[in-house]
């Protein structure tokens, strides 16, 4: 089995780029590829306009962050950070200089006397941080540097990252499974599965235009509605079968269908798409009458499972809406927020 297959991936310069993924889908393999600590099988690897695959990892100026800190427990703070500029022989007061910069850039002046046991997780983070960046390389490689944090400081440090990536102009390579920090951090995402690249592209377009079911799913929590469909005319009417509902998608979608030869579909439909509906209306792409089955509060807004005679819904209201379990819930969808992915290669069909 291959970690990675035929990844092409080009990172532009100063960008902040997210590798984003479930675990073991080659995120890991492909940081440490580029940074040299593994060889490719095959392929090249250029860092600006230099091919490095035989540069050893030292001499790709490139600094990385792990997600196991592993700061020098023997060190203080300061020696921590001064490490590597010791290594590269800089001068003492040049040393002294660029280790308070980065000190203050981080927050960390106060603690520059401590050893890294003495600090929360939080502080150690910033202080593996300060290491990678108190020399300025060309590009960061962050492997999950986040994932030790409690929710709280994930939230504040994902806040400090984008700031520091707009300070330092760096080029960015982070890993993640987590999408929230994909979609919040990242000027452009790309999602692996299984050593694949599935999509390429800013977090909006990812999100609204996913390239196939597994970016659909992955992508968006609560997750997608995916409905298996077959593709039908009823009375010359076209439309897509569900177990609950037909479905009419616009002309030019169902054009675009037809054309791919698709024998059976998947409908997908976000959880902010679906809207509780009085009465019957021709403009709606499909009308689904189910029953409330689970409301999940979360304070300022709401996630409810709508249990249709088949299958279920999910969608998201605003908090006030009180929904009793069990009520009668009619679900309608406009036809400009319907997706289609062909059911057996699982690529989107449509614009
Ligand atoms: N040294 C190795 N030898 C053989 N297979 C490996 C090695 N390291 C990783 N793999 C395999 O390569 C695949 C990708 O691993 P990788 O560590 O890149 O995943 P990942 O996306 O970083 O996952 P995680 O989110 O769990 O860190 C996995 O199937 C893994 O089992
Ligand atoms: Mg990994």
């Amino acid at each position: 089995m291959l970690a990675l297959s035929a990844l092409t991936l080009e990172v532009r310069d100063g960008e902040f780029f997210v590798l984003l993924g479930p675990s073991g889908c080659g995120k890991t393999t492909a940081l440490r590829i580029a940074a040299g600590l593994e060889e490719p099988s095959e392929g090249s690897i250029y860092i600006g306009d230099r091919l490095v695959n035989e540069v050893p990892a030292k001499d790709r100026d490139l600094a990385m962050v792990f997600q196991s800190y592993a700061l020098y427990p023997h060190l203080s703070v300061y020696d921590n950070v001064a490490f590597g500029l010791r290594m590269r022989k800089y001068s003492r007061s040049e040393i002294d200089r660029l280790v308070r910069e980065t000190a203050a850039t981080l927050g960390i002046q106060e603690l520059l006397r401590r050893r890294p046991a003495a600090l929360s997780g939080g502080q150690q983070q910033r202080v593996a941080l300060g290491r990678a960046i108190v020399r300025r390389p060309q590009a960061f490689l962050m492997d999950e540097p986040l994932s030790n944090l409690d929710a709280k400081m994930r939230v504040q440090m994902r806040a400090e990252l984008v700031r520091l990536h707009r300070e330092l102009r760096g080029t960015f390579i982070y890993v993640t499974h987590d999408q929230v920090e994909a979609m919040t951090m990242g000027e452009r995402v790309a999602v692996l599965h299984q050593g694949l690249l599935q999509q390429v592209g800013t977090p909006q377009e990812v999100y609204d235009r996913p390239a196939n079911l597994f970016v659909a799913e992955f992508i968006g929590s609560p997750a997608m509605n995916l409905l298996e469909a077959e593709p039908v005319r009823v009375d010359g009417q076209p439309g897509l079968r569900t177990a609950d509902a037909f479905v009419r998608p616009l002309a030019a979608l169902w054009a675009v269908l037809e054309a791919a030869g698709a024998r059976s579909a998947v409908v997908g439909i976000r959880p902010e798409h679906l809207a509780p509906q009085e009465g019957e209306n021709a403009e709606f792409a499909a009308c689904f009458e189910g029953q409330v089955d689970l409301v999940e509060s979360l304070g300022s807004e709401q996630h409810v499972t709508v249990a249709l005679p088949r299958g279920s819904l999910v969608l998201r209201l605003p908090a006030a809406r009180r929904l009793p379990i069990g009520s009668p819930l009619r679900l309608a969808v406009a036809p400009v927020h319907l997706q289609l992915f062909d059911a057996e290669t699982g690529r989107r069909i449509g614009p």
